[in-house]
């Protein structure tokens, strides 16, 4: 088979880990036992980027499963889980082409590797096959029905490219279905950034004064998460409501510039680039520690550190520490990459359930509903997402209320007042 990975006999260890993942996503599983049967991907092709983990090796079995035939790559270049890319290979028989610490032309390369299979659906985290589609495989495109899209980032290109008239075919916004970034990218990116920052330091979060770039979904998952953990959460925001939201969920709101004076731990989750610059890293103290969790490694301006840097030395796995004038150490985590997925395994498998049964049932959709559909960014129908946060409550046995006959009717009705 077609496929470039790191280590064939990686294969078994990868292969048990996944199934560890796996039996944690029960909507995921339930969508799988049904595309069994229905095979309603037959004869479709489905490249996905995206990282290359046990939860997405359940996907791609899930999209196989339903008579796709398929193709991965990675959507960055450390968060491929080398033994998941080598059972997938070798124990489902699916081409994939990601490893760990691949350089930018190796990563092109395996983007382009996952084309050549002449996809119908492209599924994305971060746009890279999008962007590479239209940049370089302009000839692929009239096969394309439409892609699907995992991230904040991506969709926020996506929405560029159609806003420009330049997107060629329509994309469906996965990060923007509510059981998607209300859960993943808040308790995902929570849970995961903590793991990344604590694998890669073993440090004591408690009593620290920890830095959250960006409140958004992610941002207020991760300072929620680092609260919890006994840190002081300073909350750095350009957008009003964000800001005050975040001063109202209790966090001291400052601007980076006087974060930066202060922090013991700093985590952006922007979206932006240069968040941490020249000017922060100058006035940090000494062990600062600097990471990323947004999708691109933009976010933390390391050229402007090398430059002011004195030396530098790899302390420990994942932390590059700088040293700077006047005795002050900067470290770094895995080169600012998502450190939840470079230093840890990702968001755990619970969660990543309800966005991959997003991925899966968008991609019947598409399959289903493509010669009807523009060129532009779609949202996942409401039914979907709806009902998985239904299969989702079943799957933990959780049960709500429903309402009476009155209560229906009196939410109906404008007549009965005081
Ligand atoms: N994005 C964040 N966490 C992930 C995971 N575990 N698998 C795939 N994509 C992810």
């Amino acid at each position: 088979m077609n496929a470039d990975i790191k280590d064939s006999s990686l294969a078994a260890k990868g292969k048990l880990r996944i199934e560890w993942a796996n039996q944690n996503m029960p909507v995921l599983n339930l969508i799988r036992e049904r595309f069994l049967k229905e095979k309603p991907l037959h004869g479709v092709t489905i490249a996905a980027c995206l990282h290359v983990t046990t939860e997405t090796a359940s996907l791609m079995r899930t999209l196989k499963d339903g008579g796709a035939d398929v193709a991965l790559c990675a959507s960055n270049p450390l968060s491929t889980q080398d033994d998941v890319a080598a059972s997938l290979v070798h124990d489902y028989d699916i081409p994939t082409f990601a490893i760990c610490g691949e350089d930018n032309d190796t990563y092109y390369k395996h983007i382009n590797s996952a084309l050549d299979l002449q996809p119908n659906i492209t599924m994305d985290d971060g746009a890279d096959l999008v962007s590479t589609l239209h940049s370089k495989r302009t000839e692929l495109i009239p096969n394309v029905w439409a892609g699907t899209e995992e991230t904040t980032t991506g969709v926020i290109r996506l929405k560029s490219m159609a806003n420009d008239k330049v997107l060629k075919f329509p994309v469906v916004a996965v990060n923007d279905a509510e059981t998607k970034h209300f859960f993943d990218n808040r308790y995902g990116t929570g849970q995961s950034t903590i793991d990344g920052i604590v694998r890669a330091t073993n440090r004591l979060l408690a009593g620290t004064n920890f830095v959250v770039a960006g409140y958004g979904w992610c941002g207020r998952g991760l300072a929620s998460r680092a609260h919890g953990m006994g840190a002081n959460v300073i909350v750095t925001e350009i957008d009003p409501l964000k800001g005050l939201e975040a001063v109202m969920d209790g966090f001291r709101v400052l601007p980076m510039s006087e974060a930066a004076a202060i922090g013991d731990f700093f985590c952006t989750v922007t979206g932006n680039k240069h968040v941490i610059r020249k000017e922060h890293f100058e006035i940090m103290k000494d062990g600062a520690i600097v990471c990323n969790s947004g999708h691109f490694n933009v976010e933390i301006d390391l050229d402007a550190l090398e430059k002011i840097a004195v030396g530098k030395r790899e302390i420990r796995e994942f932390v590059m520490e700088y040293k700077l004038t006047g005795n002050r150490r900067v470290n770094v985590l895995a080169d600012g990459r998502l450190v939840n997925l470079a230093a840890a395994e990702g968001h755990p498998s619970s969660v990543m359930d309800m966005s991959f049964a997003n991925q899966a049932l968008a991609a019947e959709w598409v399959a289903k509903n493509h010669k009807n559909l523009e060129k532009k960014v779609y949202v996942v129908p409401t039914d979907i997402d709806k009902n998985i946060s239904k299969l989702k409550l079943q799957s933990m046995k959780v049960k709500l209320d429903v309402l009476t006959p009155e209560q229906e009717r009196y939410l109906a009705s404008w007549q009965e007042g005081t």
